[in-house]
């Protein structure tokens, strides 16, 4: 970015340590790159982002050198995280000012909201930080309406109570509050993500047309400083994977072969696990809906077992017939092929954008955290999908699944995903919300 005759600023990028926060991350690194400034990813080990994919970008890695990971606590490893890496990420960065030309400055931190310990960095260094907040602004909500009603001693919630209304939080229930694993130690993370401390800005990877309301509320609250909803990030950086998985593409092959809007898309994500009962409870469920389907399933996502040979020899059969299995797909060119119809998602906010964006109508199966905010938006607010409210059943499968492809329901709810996929593009146009919010964004970095 041209500041002060030829100077190119330097923001340094700071990911949370999952595939649904690096990937957001990245595609701001992009954006910010295309737009003239220069790119330095901070990230933690565990999960580490691929270099040879961002070639454009120079990677510095922390010592995280945390055991709850391994044991799948992951939110103890996030807290842990944010202990042991300030010090070492502030003497990384102190160095790397030692080092800097006059051309080549550091304008600001932006880190993940998870990965807070950047923010006390910064102010020690006396740079300026902005926060990147990668699930939905509605969420965001949510979680502040659990930190209140923990304090008011409603949380943990009686069974009872989960089918209520959320005051002042409609359409959501008690049940769709994003909960996680161990509560004290989740509010405590809740608490410190949600504190921007002296952070100068926040950017959202959402959209003020599908979240007007809840952004205007989040902006109220914090009125110090700008809020930035710039998103669907992914369809305005370009194009490079940040896949920590590799990509099965012969499905794209696969899909070739199939008729228009007919294969439904199934996947539930980066972290989400299933037992071996709810694995053959969905083939059978997809097998028996008699659509053709292409199924994500993540090896080691399936409790007691490697991948999939545990399933019924009766049921391979059936999928060989109409269903595809990968490993891990290429979602993005998927949810775009034209024989996609529809996508049974856990909800994840990326997987939510990006099924936005290509107008697919969803099931909606969330299993944690934020996916049953974004479920109720999907099926309540934005009407482009239907929830699966009971555990994972062959004959609920099968149902949801022609609901969705073949009943007049799913072909309301294709209609309206059209309308909001038109609507979102027209925010990135040039003049568009997110296009304006970005160049506010822009402005702003290179004022600093
Ligand atoms: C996690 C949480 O589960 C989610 O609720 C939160 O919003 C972000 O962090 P994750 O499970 O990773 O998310 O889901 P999601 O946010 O949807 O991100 C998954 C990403 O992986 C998407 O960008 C998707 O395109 C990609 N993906 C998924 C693939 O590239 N291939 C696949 O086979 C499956």
């Amino acid at each position: 970015m041209e500041k002060e005759g030829k100077r190119r600023l330097r923001v340094v990028l700071v990911p949370g340590p999952f595939q649904g926060h690096i990937t957001p991350m990245l595609q701001l690194g992009s954006i910010l790159h295309s737009n003239g400034f220069s790119i330095t990813v901070v990230h933690a080990q565990y999960n580490s982002p691929e270099p040879s994919s961002h070639p454009e970008f120079s990677f510095l890695p922390l010592p995280d050198t945390s055991s709850a990971v391994l044991t799948g606590e992951l939110i103890a490893f996030v807290l842990q995280l944010n202990t042991n890496c300030k010090a070492r990420f502030q003497e990384c960065l102190a160095e790397e000012m030692r080092q800097q030309g006059p051309d080549d400055g550091i304008a600001c931190i932006i880190h993940d909201e998870l990965m807070y310990f950047s923010e006390a960095a910064a102010k020690d260094l006396t740079l300026p930080s902005i926060v990147l907040r990668t699930n939905s602004a509605a969420n965001f909500l949510a979680r502040h309406a659990l930190l209140q009603l923990k304090e008011e001693d409603h949380i943990p919630f009686p069974e009872f109570r989960s089918q209520d209304p959320v005051p002042e939080l409609y359409p959501l229930r008690f049940k769709d509050l994003p909960i996680l694993g161990n509560l004290d130690k989740y509010l405590q993370l809740l608490s410190k993500a949600s504190n921007i401390g002296t952070s100068s800005a926040i950017i959202y990877n959402t959209i003020d047309c599908l979240e007007n309301s809840s952004l205007g509320k989040i902006q109220q609250q914090y009125h110090q400083v700008p809020i930035f909803p710039i998103g669907p990030m992914h369809r305005i950086a370009s194009a490079s994977s940040s896949s920590l998985l590799k990509e099965d593409t012969g499905c794209m092959v696969w899909l070739d072969k199939q008729s228009y809007n007919s294969v439904i898309y199934v996947s539930l994500g980066s972290l989400a696990f299933m037992d071996v009962k709810e694995l053959v409870e969905m083939g059978w469920g997809l097998a028996n809906s008699q659509q053709p389907f292409l199924w994500v399933v993540r090896p080691g996502s399936i409790r007691g077992t490697e991948w999939i040979e545990i399933l019924p020899k009766s049921l391979k059969e059936n999928i060989r017939m109409r269903g595809y299995i990968v490993k891990w797909a290429p979602q993005k060119e998927v949810l775009a092929h034209s024989a996609v119809g529809g996508f049974l998602s856990h909800c994840g906010w990326n997987s939510t954008l990006e099924s936005i964006c290509e107008g697919i109508p969803m099931i909606c199966k969330p299993c944690f955290g934020d996916q049953g905010v974004n479920a109720r938006y999907v099926s309540h607010i934005w009407r482009i999908g239907l929830e699966l409210e009971s555990n994972l059943e062959r004959s609920e499968i099968e149902r949801a699944v022609r609901r969705l492809m073949v009943d007049e329901e799913g072909k309301e709810m294709r209609k309206r995903g059209k309308n909001l996929k038109e609507k979102v593009e027209i925010c990135t146009r040039d003049g568009g919300s997110s296009n304006n919010s970005l160049n506010k964004l822009i402005k702003i970095i290179m004022s600093f």
